[in-house]
């Protein structure tokens, strides 16, 4: 067995003696989304900092807390708050949790996450599916970590956001009236963000979002064989470069609160209409 097999196993071990028990969807909320465990029942709560082997999130806006509890008839595995490559994780630190959620038997994961809006068609506060993603990051975090046990040498990204999840995503959206995008995000290190130019060759590349997080994870859930489900939240407009005003952390985090009940409520429904 692989050092990260064994690791995941490990704290796998201390979940399930915590009282996590099957796994039916697994979701981790991005910044400004905490609050969102609010509409699960027979909540257990564990702090990041409690969970073996578990990096501590430092980002302003996230709250670092493991969450299982119920919706519905589903069990649901929130995670609030992730790792970022920009805090001066590893690609291994920042993708841990997706082997954790594998271990522990999850097969769907959902991931929110804020982002830069390239598409001219988008507003702040927009909701956009992701299906596709381009990766920028410095790092795989698949180089040097195989174990033939746990996936591929060489995973195959056609598939990593797959089309029945997502169509599932639009169907509960339209019947809901909520507006649903979809487009391809571009993921770099950051913390910095883009200067006009870097937002300009962003949109020439092909991508409607631009963003700091999911792309290691998304790999990893791959080669984990997850179904990934991705929810972007348009925090910022990026282009066209008459567009731009300056970002502050603070106002990304403003806009992702003021969207939090429009995602709680498709998050939901979402859920809901799952077998
Ligand atoms: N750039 C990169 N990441 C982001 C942005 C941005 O403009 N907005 C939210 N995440």
């Amino acid at each position: 067995m692989g050092v990260i097999a064994e690791k995941a196993d490990l704290t796998t071990e201390y979940l399930r003696n915590r009282g996590v028990g099957t796994v039916d969807i697994a979701m981790v909320l991005g910044t400004g989304l905490s609050g969102i465990e609010t509409m699960l029942k027979d909540k257990l709560i564990i702090d990041y900092s409690d969970i073996p082997l578990f990096p501590i999130s430092t980002v302003e806006g996230h709250s670092g807390k493991l969450i299982y509890g119920r919706l519905g008839n589903k069990n649901l595995l929130l995670l609030s708050g992730r790792f970022h490559y920009y805090e001066g994780y590893g690609m291994e630190e920042v993708t841990y949790y997706i082997h954790v959620m594998a271990t522990l038997g999850a097969k769907n994961l959902v991931m929110t996450n804020a982002a830069g809006g390239l598409n001219p068609r988008y507003h702040a506060g927009d909701l956009v599916l992701v299906r596709d993603h381009i990766n920028l990051f410095p790092a795989n975090p698949l180089r040097g970590t195989y174990d033939a046990e746990l996936g591929p040498r060489f995973p195959d990204m056609l598939h990593a956001y797959p089309v029945t999840l997502r169509n599932s995503m639009k169907n509960t959206a339209a019947a809901m009236g909520i507006k649903l995008h979809e487009g391809v995000y571009l993921g770099w290190q950051g913390p910095s963000l883009e200067t006009p130019a870097e937002y300009k060759m962003a949109r020439m590349l092909g991508a409607d979002l631009v963003g700091m997080s999911t792309v290691p994870e998304v790999i990893v859930a791959k080669y984990r064989n997850l179904d990934v489900l991705v929810l972007s939240i348009v925090s910022n407009i990026c282009f066209p470069p008459s567009a731009l005003k300056e970002t502050t952390i603070e106002e990304v985090v403003k806009v992702m609160e003021a969207s939090t009940e429009k995602v709680m409520r498709l998050l939901t429904a979402w859920i809901d209409s799952q077998e």
